[in-house]
């Protein structure tokens, strides 16, 4: 007898039609995130980001993922300069010349979460600042270039790292990115960093959130008295880049794109 393995990779195997409505999900932060992207600029605050967020995605009949996750009390995480992730939007934060600040949205529509991220330079930036943009954009790119059928999560973990390390700067460890769908974060764990040709076997109809967190400096982290927001220990600049993609027979689709 033929023995199936029913559940051994429940959830992690998105079908066509969940993965239809995840593409769908997915275009529509994707428009989001560019029409925050393009509010950018010295003045504003990122109040005023996390309000069109919102705004944006209610008026598509979505609903933001981050507010009222574990609490959280916002629709975007902000994170500006030394901040890493799950930076809190304030009246009180106004972006000057010379910033960089990461952007990380999500949303759920039709039952599905998608998240995605990015980082942008405020004015003009600092020539270091500019090179830790592009490596964490491209260290992205690298993570899903690595990210087949067949292969392996530590061929994808080890890319992002290999790379990015190869560009003196460093991958922060204590975060990492995940499988999405049903839930923002559903199994695998996706470190920026590990060992090809270790881990979880990758496979068609998986769907993933990649997301390289990049440093200046060191690669350690802590979280600020608020509790949500997270710092470089030595309170140099760090970027983030992150994209929800799915895994086909012969290659990747971007969701968020
Ligand atoms: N979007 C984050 C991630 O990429 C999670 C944010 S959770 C929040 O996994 F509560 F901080 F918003
Ligand atoms: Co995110
Ligand atoms: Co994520």
């Amino acid at each position: 007898m033929i023995q199936v393995q029913p559940g051994r990779h429940a959830g992690l195997i998105k079908s066509d039609e969940e993965i239809e409505q995840m593409r769908v999900a997915g275009h529509e932060l994707a428009r989001v995130r560019e029409r925050l992207s393009e509010m950018v600029h010295p003045g504003v605050s990122t109040w005023d980001l996390d309000r069109v967020a919102r705004e944006s995605i209610e008026r598509i009949g979505a609903v933001p993922a981050f507010l009222g996750y574990h609490g959280y009390p916002a629709t975007i995480c902000s994170s500006i300069n030394e901040e890493v992730v799950h930076g809190i939007p304030s009246k009180n934060r106004i972006l000057a010349d010379g910033d960089l600040i990461s952007i990380d949205v999500g949303l759920v529509l039709g039952g599905f979460f998608s998240d995605t991220a990015l980082t942008l330079p405020v004015g003009r930036v600092a020539p270091e600042v500019e090179h830790l943009i592009a490596v964490t954009r491209r260290a992205l790119d690298v993570g899903i270039e690595a990210a087949r059928a067949g292969r392996r999560l530590g061929d994808v973990s080890s890319a992002i790292q290999e790379y990015v390390e190869g560009e003196n700067l460093s991958v922060v460890r204590e975060y990492t990115g995940h499988g999405i769908g049903r839930q923002m974060h559903e199994e695998p764990k996706i470190p920026n960093f590990g060992e090809a040709g270790k881990g979880l076997r990758l496979r068609p109809g998986m769907v993933l959130a990649l997301e390289p967190m990049v440093n200046l400096g060191v690669w350690n982290t802590e979280v600020m008295p608020d509790g949500w927001t997270v710092v470089t220990a030595d309170r140099k600049p760090s970027a983030h880049f992150e994209h929800t993609i799915s895994l086909t027979r012969d290659g990747v689709e971007i969701l968020t794109e």
